[in-house]
Parts: C-alpha cells; structure tokens; sequence
C-alpha cells in the first residue's frame, strides 16, 4: 500500500505518442473508490485512448498507471480488475442472451449452477427477465446495451470502464439509460470511469467530470463547479454556453475590481490576478443583463441583432461594436427593446467569473 492506495485507478504523469503524433500529455488522474467519473471532451481528444491505456488494450509512452495502489503497465488486460463495455455493443450474435452474459464466467469455469444463479441476478438487475433465450438480433439497441452491460458486470469489476456505451441510442432512450446507469453504479457500488462527448450527459451522471482537450486535463471537478467555475476559456464554453470578454485587470478595491476589456470597461468581483495582468470575464447567458441606459462601470454595448424563441426560452443576441456576438437567455420575453436597438451591457458582480488562463 502506498499514498495512491485511496484511489482505485490513478494516471501519473501519462503521455502517449501515435508515432509522432503526441495524443495524451503529461496527465494525471485520480479516481475514488465508487465513483462516477467522466471523461468528456470533443472528438479526437484522447478519450479512448485513455481508456484503452486503463483496460490494457493500449500501452502508455511513459508515466504510471495504477490499479487498486498497483501498476499495471505490465499486465495483460486480462489480469486488470476492469472490464469495458464499448459504444458497439459487440454481443455475439450466435449466442443467446443468456450465453453472452454467462460468457465471462463460463471461460472461467465456474460451475454451472452458480452460473446460472448470477445471470439471474443480472437479468433482474438490467431488467430484462425472459428475455434469456433471445438471439441478440432480435433486440432493440437499449436492450442490447443491456446485455452489454450485464455481462460486464457479472465478473463484478472493481472499476468498469464505458467508452460512449449509449451513442448508439435514439434521444428518449438514451436518457432513460442514464438514470438507469447510474442507479446501477450506485447500488453495486462500482468504480465508472465513462467517456463521453456530450456535456449534457457528463452533467446529469457524473460525480466527477474530467474535462478534455487535445490531450490535456483541462480541469477536474464536480459538475457544478465546472459549470460555475470554469478555470480555462475552453472549459467556458464547452460546459454550457458563455460570453467571454478578454481584458486587463486595471484597479483592485476592497471588494471589487475594474477590467480594461478589449470591447470596453467593466466590473467583477476581486479576483486572483494582479492589475496589469490579463484575464477572460466570463459571464452565462441566463445572469447577462442589458439596459437602454449605461449602468456605473460598464462601459459594453451593443446592437440587437435578434430575439427568438427557442421552446423552453427567449434568446437575445446582441453584436458588439467589434463583431463580438452576446448570448442573452430568458424564461421570458424582454418587452422593453426590440431588434436594432442598442443596449447597454452589465451583470451582478458575483455572477462574473475570472478566467487566468490567456497565454
Ligand atoms: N491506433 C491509432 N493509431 C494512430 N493514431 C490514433 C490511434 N488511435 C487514436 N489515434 C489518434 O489519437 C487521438 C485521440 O484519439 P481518441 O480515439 O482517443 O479520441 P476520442 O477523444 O476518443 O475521440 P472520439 O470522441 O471521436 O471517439 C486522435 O488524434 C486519433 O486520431
Ligand atoms: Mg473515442
């Protein structure tokens, strides 16, 4: 046992080269015993190859992988105490239902009644009692996924690893097997390392979510935090939607500090940057607020370009005087300006996030 031995799986200092194409750099991540942790960033930025460093389908270029306090660069996928379900389900088609979640334990030669006891016990779990004698083929995709699902869990992994196992799914069903995803997570008490792309997604499910881009852990935190919190522009504005004003930190007072942006003055709460240093301001679109008079310390406006509804809300766009496109979301509709109007900007102080990242 060793200082890690807290965290089931732990990535020290990982990268990973495809030829010389650099894909995972110097990466660190610790997950805890029973969580629910998701890796989420655009295509292409080295989700799966993580994944399949963890399974043991990929070697890591150097750093340290860890399962359970030990290294496993060494070992075969075989002998890691995780299992992976993949986004195409990969069920053998020849088999039925029952086959294909006995699978694992049959290779195993564990005795048949007990077999039999388990793949009850799953069945029940992914609730697809009666469905055992079926042929995959004749299921719809959540139900395969099901199985997928099942027959990963009947080896009862210490961590399973799930790389988009729902993209396959139509919208309704996708969001059913979420719920029912994470009630199993939480009732067998089982480590989820979970990639996906969809933010949405990462939200609803995870405790944690670590965010990606280009192969670099852009920041780590609960769902909320990253929302609230965002620590880079990219964080910003692929969690959710933003406005993003870059600038300079011009004066700080006691509780407030003024900001130089690009497009103008205004005011946030004190942050962690020393004036003369530069800085992003980012504000939501649902916390923007605009005025048809200029409000003390803002100096920001900008035209209405147009005002629609989109369903659940009123979206106000407004164009900055240097092109710059403001998002403003409502419940409901601003009566008091219509489009071409210009309109002063502003926001409540603590509704403004400081972002230190612009290099
Ligand atoms: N076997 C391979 N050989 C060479 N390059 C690879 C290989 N697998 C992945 N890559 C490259 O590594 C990078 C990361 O790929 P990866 O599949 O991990 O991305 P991802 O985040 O899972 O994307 P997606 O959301 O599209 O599945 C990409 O640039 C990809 O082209
Ligand atoms: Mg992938």
């Amino acid at each position: 046992m060793d200082g890690h031995a807290e965290y089931i799986v732990s990535l020290v200092d990982v990268d990973k080269f495809f030829g010389s194409n650099h894909v995972i750099r110097k990466f660190n991540l610790n997950v805890r015993q029973g969580e629910f942790l998701t890796l989420l960033g655009p295509s292409g930025c080295g989700k799966t190859t993580i994944l399949r460093m963890i399974a043991g389908f990929e070697d890591s270029t150097s750093g340290m992988i860890k399962v359970q306090g030990e290294r496993v660069e060494d070992k075969e996928a075989f002998e890691r105490d995780v299992n992976t379900v993949f986004q195409s389900y990969a069920l053998f088609p020849h088999m039925t239902v029952f086959d294909n979640i006995a699978y694992g334990l049959s290779v195993k030669k564990v005795p048949k009644s007990e077999i039999r006891e388990r793949v009850k016990e799953m069945l029940e779990l992914v609730q697809l009692m009666g469905f055992e004698g079926r042929k995959p083929d004749m299921m719809s995709g959540g139900q395969k996924q099901r199985v997928a699902i099942a027959r990963a869990l009947i080896n009862r992994p210490k961590v399973l690893l799930l790389d988009e196992p729902l993209g396959a799914l139509d919208l309704k069903l996708r969001k059913q097997m979420q719920i029912e995803l994470k009630r199993l997570q939480k009732k067998l008490n089982i480590t989820f390392v979970y990639v996906t792309h969809d933010q949405e997604e990462a939200m609803t499910m995870s405790d944690r979510i670590a965010v990606l881009n280009g192969g670099v852990l852009e920041q780590l935190d609960t769902p909320d935090q990253v929302y609230k919190f965002p620590k880079t522009k990219f964080v910003a504005d692929f969690i959710g939607e933003s406005n993003l004003f870059d600038g300079t930190l011009e004066v700080i007072s006691d509780e407030t500090a003024r900001v130089a942006g690009d497009a103008g003055e205004m005011m946030i709460e004190c942050c962690p940057v020393e004036p003369g240093e530069e800085l992003t301001v980012c504000v939501r679109p649902e916390v923007m607020k605009y005025s048809k008079t200029p409000v003390d310390g803002f100096t920001l406006s900008g035209i209405i370009k147009n005002m629609i509804f989109v369903g659940s809300q009123y979206r106000t766009l407004i164009v900055m005087d240097n092109g710059y496109e403001v998002k403003v979301n409502r419940v409901k509709p601003d009566k008091d300006v219509k489009e071409g109007d210009r309109v002063f900007l502003y926001w409540d102080l603590d509704d403004a996030v400081a972002i230190c990242d612009r290099k």
